[in-house]
């Protein structure tokens, strides 16, 4: 008897584009990413998890390692029956995580969006600041947090005109929970250099960063970019570490652009 054809049904998908991973950084959450998942998800399937601890997500045991948190996305795509390759787009903290990921799950990744991020590992000075920190949250909540972070967070001129703004931000770091920002310190705190994986990322890569940083110098993203071989570069104007928020509009624009071409280049082969 011959064998039976396997069935499966044929089916429409609302959106036929690349699936993007977007990883938030410290201490925010999957809101983060509101104005792109409003704007963008015609041209791909996007998705944005809260981090453990962070959001709706539960803390779970700390401490944490990029290792975990890596892993936790993986398994948030295996759960959702993602086909891969995908693209990542991590911001600050989730740039490490982003590398961490590429490390571990290189296939998994077709594209990279590097966000308000930095490859180098923490300096000691930075390493004491977050034991200072773990021990200022948990005598104080998050919102010592939220009072030392937003002015560095925005464009000295966003923070200071743009109520609406710092509210959404503040809103996010001040529902993060303790176990979540000690555990997201400590993962930071050990993880290593991804300097020495940049001339090995060979996945097209789009670097995009507020030119008024004050959390990672433009220079140091520049130096970033320079070191990766398919790379490109966006700098937002009027812009600090949260271009994504503080620049939608340049910054969406870059990121459909990025996208379309990674879909061209995948028709042409
Ligand atoms: C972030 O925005 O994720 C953090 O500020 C990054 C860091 O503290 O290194």
């Amino acid at each position: 008897m011959p064998e039976p054809e396997p069935f499966a049904l044929a089916y429409q998908d609302s959106c036929s584009g690349p699936t993007v991973l977007f990883i938030h950084g410290f201490p925010l959450n999957s809101s983060l990413w509101e104005p792109q998942m409003e704007d963008l998800n015609d041209t791909a399937r996007l998705l944005a998890p809260d981090l453990r601890g962070y959001g709706l997500s539960p803390a779970g045991e700390g401490p944490y390692s990029m290792e975990m948190l890596a892993g936790d996305c993986l398994d948030l795509l295996d759960t959702l029956g993602v086909q891969p390759p995908i693209v990542l787009c991590g911001h600050s903290m989730g740039g490490y995580i982003a590398f961490e990921f590429l490390r571990r799950f290189p296939k998994v990744v077709a594209g990279l969006v590097l966000v308000a991020t930095r490859a180098a590992a923490d300096t000691p000075e930075t390493r004491e600041n977050r034991d200072r920190m773990v021990e200022q949250v948990r005598e104080e909540g998050p919102a010592a947090l939220s009072a030392a972070m937003l002015p560095k967070l925005m464009a000295p001129e966003n923070y200071e005109n743009d109520d609406k703004l710092v509210a959404f931000v503040r809103e996010m770091i001040d529902s993060a929970s303790v176990n979540g920002i000690a555990g997201a310190l400590e993962a930071m705190k050990e993880r290593p250099d991804s300097t020495p994986l940049l001339p090995e990322i060979d996945v097209p890569t789009l670097v995009i960063h507020g030119e008024e940083d004050a959390i990672v110098p433009l220079a140091e993203a520049e130096g970033m970019c320079e070191a990766i071989p398919d790379a490109e570069m966006v700098v937002i104007p009027n812009a600090g570490h949260l271009p994504n928020l503080e620049g939608a509009l340049q910054f969406n624009e870059a990121l459909w652009d990025y996208l379309e071409t990674l879909k061209e280049e995948k028709e042409q082969r």
